[in-house]
This record gives structure tokens, sequence and C-alpha cells, in this order.
């Protein structure tokens, strides 16, 4: 059935795969970023056809009268909450930092009082993370939503308190929401600082020194993003409210291989160097409940995100030293 959707974080990564992917479903989209502005980077196509209200969520008073106006004219049936501060990075070491605290925790908060206050009455999809797992070994390293939780820095810590907001919400005034527990996304318009990114950069930079991969080693689960927001869309059609989702390959890959897929691409005769070396076991996403609620599977093979984020940064034209 269409869905009426309303994308927090339209602009970001993979807000603009999910827009393209409901506009291709027959879905009607309105957006929502921080100051109601597109990136550069944003998909011109959507940003043509996709109107955007500005709601800073992390501020009390960061949806302005009229932003709200225009959202509850657009009537949504949905909400899929992705802003955040989205690279471990920016979000603190151990603990959360305030600014991840204030988007993530709090942003949460005030987009669910958004929806509890619309007439359409939306659901909620929030876009979690694989971070809130506890470390895993080795032998244990495919994770059901069961799983330990144990997040030990401040981006995952900030994910799982969210999650704490929404199960909240369902239970103090039964918010109708779901939560997706997305493992690492790939694809073209990915973050320059993720993995795939800095290694396509460092080849279209050129020149002689090697290529620097932390480790080869790094066993992961990394999924195409246009495979993620087909999963999303699922969710949000036939989840079961209050139920949590993984949504990953389910596939355990090493970076080493995911490596060498690109540097046959992009630079096969380029030296590497590792520069954190040694093994590093990641979650792998058990998606048996996934796949058993929506019939979802990915469909993308790992050669063909390989390939299209590169040409992608390919075409972004990076200059030497970039
Ligand atoms: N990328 C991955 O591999 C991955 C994996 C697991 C989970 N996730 C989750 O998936 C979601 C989307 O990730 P992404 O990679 O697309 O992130 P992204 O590219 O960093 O985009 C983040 C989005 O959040 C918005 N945002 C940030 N601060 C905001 C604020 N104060 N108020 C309103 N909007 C704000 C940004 O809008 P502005 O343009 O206004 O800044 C942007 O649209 C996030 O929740 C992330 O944690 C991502």
């Amino acid at each position: 059935m269409p869905q009426r959707a309303l994308i927090t974080g339209i602009s970001g990564f993979i807000g603009g795969h999910l827009a393209e992917h409901l506009l291709a479903s027959g879905d009607a989209v309105l957006g929502c970023t921080s100051r109601g502005a597109w990136r550069r980077d944003s998909p011109a196509a959507v940003a043509q056809r996709v109107e955007l209200a500005a709601f800073d969520i992390a501020r009390d008073d960061g949806l302005a009268a009229d932003a709200r106006r225009a959202i509850e004219r657009f009537r949504p049936t949905c909400i899929y909450h992705l802003a955040a501060l989205s690279v471990p990075q920016d979000c603190g070491e151990a603990e959360p930092s305030p600014a991840a605290t204030a988007v993530n925790v709090d942003g949460t908060r005030r987009v669910l009082e958004l929806a509890a206050g619309l007439p359409s009455r939306p659901r909620l999809l929030f876009v979690s993370s694989s971070h809130v797992y506890a470390p895993v070994l080795p032998a244990a390293s495919r994770v059901a939503e069961t799983a330990p939780l144990g997040p030990d820095r401040g981006y995952g810590r900030s994910k799982l308190a969210a999650e704490n907001v929404v199960r909240r919400a369902g239970c103090d005034y039964g918010a109708d929401a779901v939560i997706v527990r997305a493992f690492q996304n790939a694809g073209p318009r990915m973050d320059a600082r993720l993995m795939l990114s800095q290694w396509s950069r460092q080849f279209l930079a050129g020149g002689s020194r090697p290529v620097e991969v932390y480790t080869r080693d790094a066993h992961i689960d990394l999924s195409d993003v246009r495979d993620v927001v087909r999963a999303y869309r699922l969710v949000a059609e036939c989840g079961r409210a209050g139920e949590i989702y993984n949504v990953g390959s389910g596939t355990s890959r090493t970076s080493g291989a995911i490596f060498d897929l690109l540097r046959r691409l992009a630079g096969p005769g380029r030296a590497v160097v590792e520069t954190r070396p040694g093994f590093k076991q990641g979650p792998i996403a058990d998606i048996s409940r996934l796949a058993a609620r929506t019939g979802w599977a990915p469909a993308i093979p790992i050669e063909q995100t390989v390939a299209d984020t590169w040409a992608w940064w390919q075409a972004q034209g990076l200059a030497a030293g970039d």
C-alpha cells in the first residue's frame, strides 16, 4: 500500500537512498533536516520532488509553527526517523558527547512527541545500530535481537538510550513504533570518513604512497544501502509494533577481501599498509526475524556495492591531495 512518509535525516547518506526507494514505490515523501536545506551531494531527482521542513531535533524550539503545519497538512502515515549524529567518532569516546545526547537521544524523544501529536497518528520507524550489542567473540559473532546489549562507546550508548526512549513511549502511551538495528552500510554517497570511502579517496589521490588500511583482518557485516532501505520500507509496512529487527547482510566478510575488490578496480599495482594490524571481530547479523516477518533478503552482491561506491567517488573528481 502506498505510504505517506516523513523522513528525518533525508539529506544524509541513507535518507537520500530511502527517499529514492519510496518515490520509486509510489509513496508520497516529505523530508526534514535541521535547517530545511539539502546537502551538496543530495540526489537531484529527490531534491526536485520532495519538499523539506526545518526541524532541528536537538532543540526544544527546533520545530517552528509553519514547519509543524506543513507536516500536519502532509498527514504522514509513517515517520522514518534517521536523523542522528551517525559517525561514531563524532559521538564521544566512552560516553555520549553532549551533542550526541542532544541529537540522538533527546532528538528521538522530540520526534516521538511530534508523532504523538499528529492527527494522522503515524507509525515511527527508528533506525538504531548494531553498535548497541555487547562486544562479540568469534565463536558467537552472529547476533540475534535477543543477544546481550552492552555498547562500549558513546555512539552505541546514545543509540541504546534512544531505543529505550522509543520503548518507553510504546509502554507509556502506546506509541506505534518499530526499531531496526542496522549493521554497516555502504554505497554511493557514503560518508567520506567510512572505510570504503577512505580507501577510494586514497586511490583517487594517486601518487606512490601506499594505501593505508587499519587492518585486513576485521570481520564485519556490510550491506548495500539500497538493500537496507528496501528492508526499512517492509518493516514500516509489516513489522510488529514494539519489535526490533536486525538489518544486515547476515554474512561475515573480512576488510581485506572487501579491500581487494576495490583494489582490482582502482589500482591493482598500488601498495597497501596496515596501520592497526590484527584480528578484529564485529557482530554479524542474524536476520531470521526480519526474513520471517517481511520476506526480505539482501539482493545486491558486494562486488556491485564496491564498484558503485568507487564509481561515485570517481565522479566526484577528487583532486590529488584531497
Ligand atoms: N551509515 C551507516 O552505515 C549506518 C549504520 C547503522 C545505523 N545508521 C543510522 O542510520 C541513520 C542515517 O545514517 P546516515 O549514514 O544516513 O547519516 P548521515 O549521512 O550522517 O545523515 C544524518 C542526517 O541527520 C540529520 N541531522 C543531524 N543532526 C540533526 C539535527 N540536529 N536535527 C535534524 N536533523 C539532523 C542530517 O541533516 P542536516 O543536513 O540538517 O545535518 C542528516 O540528514 C542514523 O540514525 C545512523 O545512526 C547508519
